[in-house]
């Protein structure tokens, strides 16, 4: 009798797992989790609208607008902490299309740029490069894209403001080539610019999209011209179509067809061209994103590869925003899924402490506001909130131990040298940069020849945010001052006498951070690569692994 109650609850048990097996497969399937890069002002808030616009996520334009001119009124740090309950729900969102769960992450820009903005790029499966035609390949473009190419992200790109004088379409697509070193593969080609804009040829499809200025409605309808022979389209554009064809010739034999596989190796982005404030081009950046793009897939560990529909939950946290409420040092630790289920209320290993966590409160992130999760897939963003206990980089588990990597630190390109002006505070400054360090706010150095502690940032108003955090959870009032540092690499080497003589020589030089790694502080680019050409043995790394 036993025996039977035995087989049919082992049968149950099989079963519920095939069944569950088969949900995560499907849901991992149809998520896409992708981020924007651009340089300020291309349009990345623009068009982050008229996709939740688009999907129906949101029902009116200016929403996110009003967000971000928000948050740039002021670079008073505790203004924007007022309003940090916008930039949490901000930070993630997520909405429906054609049945599929889109995440996007925002990639803070402006004042706000920071280590997040590059870290965040290690939490997406896929990224949005928006490009103002008039101005090409931009700085902080370049450096968000050389994040992607770490982990071969598969970039979509989107050439915006067509409806002003642009640069030539082939001179951009040359650029993108030659200083992002990315192949370009154009699935759609302007018909004119400025006043002149007529609308795209979709290269793939053979059909002529028809521009329309303004409405911005979600369903706006876009007028479809069949082939491009057609003699509609003679009778509309005779001007342009000589032109039209000419290019797409061109274009024809000079780029890249559009390769699925090429794509998804991070070396070939296939390119669109639009206006976001006109809310053209969307559809199509949309659907290749959902046709193209990837869903979630492996993600390297300590161990192993983990397989984004393996039933056991796991994820890492990628970033840690601080402060949802002072009174409490609250903080909410951003957690990337990366495989299995997440269910509210379940039990989850948090393996650098090797402590079991209750989570029942969990934040996921809909566009329009911050919302309870109930449950949670491979590509999902999680918000846990916690007292100051978690890091960025730590991973989470159902007790299998192992340890997400690709989670870096990325060389800072600001520094700061930090005094206190009560020096009966320096145990508070220490324990308030430690923290700090490790939320992911601020790095910090100890130079080795005892000198001040040195901060370094990627973005300036993180001085600002530590300054204002110090003051008010630690009660520190500290002073930054310039220094003469404008770069640092870690160092290493397997040549043990190397590192130590490069330290001694150096000293002036050479410091640790809060992990206890061994780094060199430049004072230039030529300084640092006089230095690495001196000390052959020695490996010089713009990046590091966490702890
Ligand atoms: P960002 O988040 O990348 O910094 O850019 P954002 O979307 O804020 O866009 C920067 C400026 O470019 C904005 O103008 C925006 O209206 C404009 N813009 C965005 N897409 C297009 C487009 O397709 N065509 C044209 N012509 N302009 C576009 P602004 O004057 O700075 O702000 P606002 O007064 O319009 O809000």
């Amino acid at each position: 009798m036993s025996n039977e109650i035995d087989t049919t609850s082992s049968d149950n048990a099989e079963q519920g797992s095939v069944k569950s097996a088969a949900l995560i497969a499907r849901e991992t399937k149809r998520r896409r989790t992708f981020g924007i890069i651009s340089h300020p002002d291309a349009g990345k808030t623009t068009l982050t609208e008229k996709l939740l616009l688009f999907s129906g996520a949101i029902q009116m334009a200016g929403t996110v607008k009003a967000r971000k001119s928000g948050r740039h009124a002021t670079s008073d740090w505790m203004e924007i902490e007022k309003q940090r309950g916008i930039s949490v729900a901000s930070s993630v969102m997520q909405f429906d299309f054609r049945d599929h769960i889109i995440n996007l992450l925002d990639t803070p820009g402006h004042q706000d740029f920071s280590e997040d903005t590059y870290r965040v790029l290690t939490a997406v499966d896929s990224a949005l490069m928006v490009i103002d035609a008039a101005k090409g390949v931009e700085a902080q473009t370049i450096k968000l894209l050389d994040v992607c190419r770490m982990r071969n992200t598969p970039i979509v790109t989107f050439m915006n403001k067509l409806d002003r004088e642009c640069r030539d379409p082939l001179e951009l697509l040359d650029e993108v080539e030659s200083v992002l070193k990315i192949q370009c593969a154009p699935v759609t080609w302007p018909i004119g610019m400025g006043k002149n804009f007529r609308g795209v040829y979709h290269l793939l499809n053979d059909e002529i999209l028809l521009f329309r200025a303004g409405d911005e409605s979600a369903n706006q309808d876009v007028e479809v011209i069949k082939g491009i022979d057609n003699p509609r389209l003679q009778e509309m554009f005779p001007m342009e179509m000589d032109q039209l064809r000419m290019e797409v010739e061109l274009v024809h034999g000079a780029s890249h067809p559009f390769n699925l596989e090429d794509f998804l190796a991070g070396v070939q982005t296939p390119v669109f061209f639009g206006s976001a404030i006109n809310n053209f081009g969307v559809r199509e950046i949309l659907s290749a994103l959902v046709d193209w793009a990837p869903a979630p897939r492996g993600r390297d560990a300590s161990v192993r590869v983990v397989e984004p529909t393996e039933e056991p939950f796991t994820g890492f946290v990628f970033k840690i925003q601080a402060n949802m409420d002072p009174a409490h040092r609250d903080r909410i630790a951003f957690l990337r899924v990366c495989s299995g289920r997440f269910e509210r209320g379940m039990k989850v290993k948090h393996l650098r402490l090797g402590r079991e966590v209750k989570v029942s409160s969990v934040v996921t992130f809909m566009a329009s506001s911050r919302e309870q999760v109930e449950e949670a897939y491979a590509g999902d963003i999680i918000g846990l909130p916690n007292h100051g206990n978690m890091q960025i980089g730590d991973s989470f588990s159902e007790g299998e131990m192992l340890t997400f990597t690709g989670i870096p630190y990325f060389a800072p390109d600001f520094f700061r040298q930090v005094r206190i002006r009560n020096p009966l505070k320096i145990k508070q400054l220490h324990k308030g940069l430690q923290q700090l360090g490790e939320e992911g706010a601020v790095q910090v150095f100890k130079p080795v020849s005892g000198g001040e502690l040195v901060l370094g940032a990627v973005g300036v108003l993180q001085f600002e945010v530590v300054a204002s955090r110090l003051m008010n959870e630690y009660g520190v009032d500290a002073v930054f001052e310039s220094t003469s540092i404008s770069t640092a690499r870690w160092v290493s080497s397997d040549d043990k006498k190397a590192l130590s003589d490069f330290e001694n020589a150096l000293s002036a030089n050479v410091a640790y951070d809060a992990a206890g790694n061994l780094a060199y502080l430049a004072t230039s680019g030529v300084n640092l690569r006089l230095t690495q050409e001196r000390w052959p043995k020695l490996q010089f790394h713009a990046t590091r692994e966490h702890a």
